[in-house]
């Protein structure tokens, strides 16, 4: 696929994926397949060139006997980008390797992968039916519009209500649907179902728990429509790591995955393209398992109700402040950490927000941000005022890495 490809070989390589991106930015298409992977699976690919990226070792004399050229990078530093009399120019080894050395044009483009991906969705799905999981969020948004440029009115696009989704989120996707692109939407409320399957269950088993209640219902769902034989998901590239650990998959319906190697920036220029409107393109990254993940310890209704007002404080406030253009994610979480208060009694126990402002690229490392002060202060006192049973707030100022966005 993608005939001029650059492939990128993850030998544990750190940010592997902002390479490939770097890669994308000069016109060339990469994609980045992780290790181990001998080499006939390697040039089922049919690469121009493949980067052998890391520290660990790869027996390459086959690619060299063939000709295909290779580049040994261990770190991103290798390929910053200079600046030059305040112009910034594209890494050196990076664009030797790319023109001088494989040959590539440089003349792709989110515009040709639209092109590319639409005949190879096309080819692939044939006369069947296509079954898409929204989540609300801007990459199954993203991919919804892609696949309904490929196939049409045989996308029949799914929103599962889990009771995990943001204030409001269901609404908004509702309204795409009825306004900008005449896709086919079937809402499943299926609340209660996903409150069921979290009971009692282990934080680390969360996320699997949602994965298979998510795919048993989609199975469901299609069983319903004649021919469906895909199932279509919004992964990106930085999903990639949490889905290895966390995802089961369908043994009726064959994926389609069509964003798997972009990174957010380019999933919004794809947007963008397919005349999404902007403001849900700016959208924040929200886990597909959504609000349970962020509900850390037992997920019930009554948490969730709490969670679901103090995230909308939060995104209320930094919105009347005016976002900071820095912000990548703005999110409030519930901690299992119960906290005294002064409200009722002795005894009395509160629950803890905490609140999680961090700014990032594109996920796959991020810093936290520290908002002003008296901003701080009306959101801690809205949290404590208006959700009975919060008595402690607290900041989150953790890095990632070596911590993760996300708390479960
Ligand atoms: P972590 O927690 O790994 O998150 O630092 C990195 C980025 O990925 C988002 N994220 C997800 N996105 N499905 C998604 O679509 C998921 O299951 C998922 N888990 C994490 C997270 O919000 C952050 O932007």
């Amino acid at each position: 696929m993608f005939g001029d490809l650059c492939l990128i070989l993850d030998l544990g390589f750190p940010d592997v994926q902002l390479l490939a991106h770097r890669v994308r930015r000069q016109g060339v298409y990469a994609k980045v397949v992780t290790a181990p992977i001998n080499t006939a699976q390697l040039l089922r690919f049919k690469p121009r060139a493949v980067i052998l990226a890391g520290p660990a070792s790869y027996d390459a004399a086959d690619l060299r006997e063939m000709g295909i050229p290779l580049l040994a990078a261990e770190h991103v530093d290798e390929f910053t980008d200079r600046r030059e009399g305040g112009a910034t120019r594209p890494s050196g080894v990076l664009s030797e390797f790319l023109f001088e050395i494989a040959g590539f044009d440089g003349d792709w483009s989110i515009g040709a992968f639209i092109e590319e991906s639409v005949a190879q969705i096309r080819s692939q799905v044939g006369d069947a039916r296509v079954v898409l999981g929204l989540s609300g969020g801007v990459d199954s948004l993203v991919t919804a519009a892609l696949m309904h440029r490929a196939v049409g009115d045989r996308l029949a696009c799914v929103l599962i209500d889990n009771g995990f989704l943001r204030a409001g989120e269901r609404e908004s996707v509702e309204a795409v649907f009825g306004g900008t692109f005449a896709a086919q939407l079937r809402v499943v409320d299926a609340r209660q179902r996903f409150l069921d399957a979290l009971s009692g269950a282990a934080p680390e088993s969360k996320r699997r728990l949602i994965h298979r209640e998510f795919l048993a219902i989609f199975e469901q769902e299609a069983a319903r429509i004649p021919e469906a034989r895909f199932l279509a998901r919004g992964i990106i590239s930085s999903d990639l790591p949490a889905l290895s650990r966390s995802s089961p998959r369908s043994t009726v319906l064959e994926p389609i995955e069509p964003l798997r190697d972009l990174v957010k920036e380019e999933v919004r220029e794809l947007g963008s393209l397919l005349g999404l409107p902007r403001d849900l393109l700016r959208r924040q990254p929200f886990p597909g398992a959504g609000l349970a993940v962020r509900c850390v310890g037992q997920v019930t209704e009554h948490r969730l109700a709490m969670l679901r007002a103090a995230d909308q404080i939060l995104g209320e406030e930094i919105d009347h402040a005016g976002m900071p253009p820095q912000v990548f994610q703005s999110f409030a979480v519930l901690l299992p950490v119960p906290s005294p208060t002064t409200a009722s009694g002795h005894d009395a126990t509160g629950e803890t927000v905490c609140l999680r402002v961090v700014e990032s690229g594109d996920g796959t490392v991020a810093d936290w941000l520290l908002l002003p002060a008296d901003l701080l202060k009306t959101i801690s006192t809205r949290l404590m005022t208006e959700i009975p049973g919060v008595s402690r707030v607290v900041y989150d100022i953790t890095t990632k890495p070596p911590g993760r966005i996300e708390w479960e």
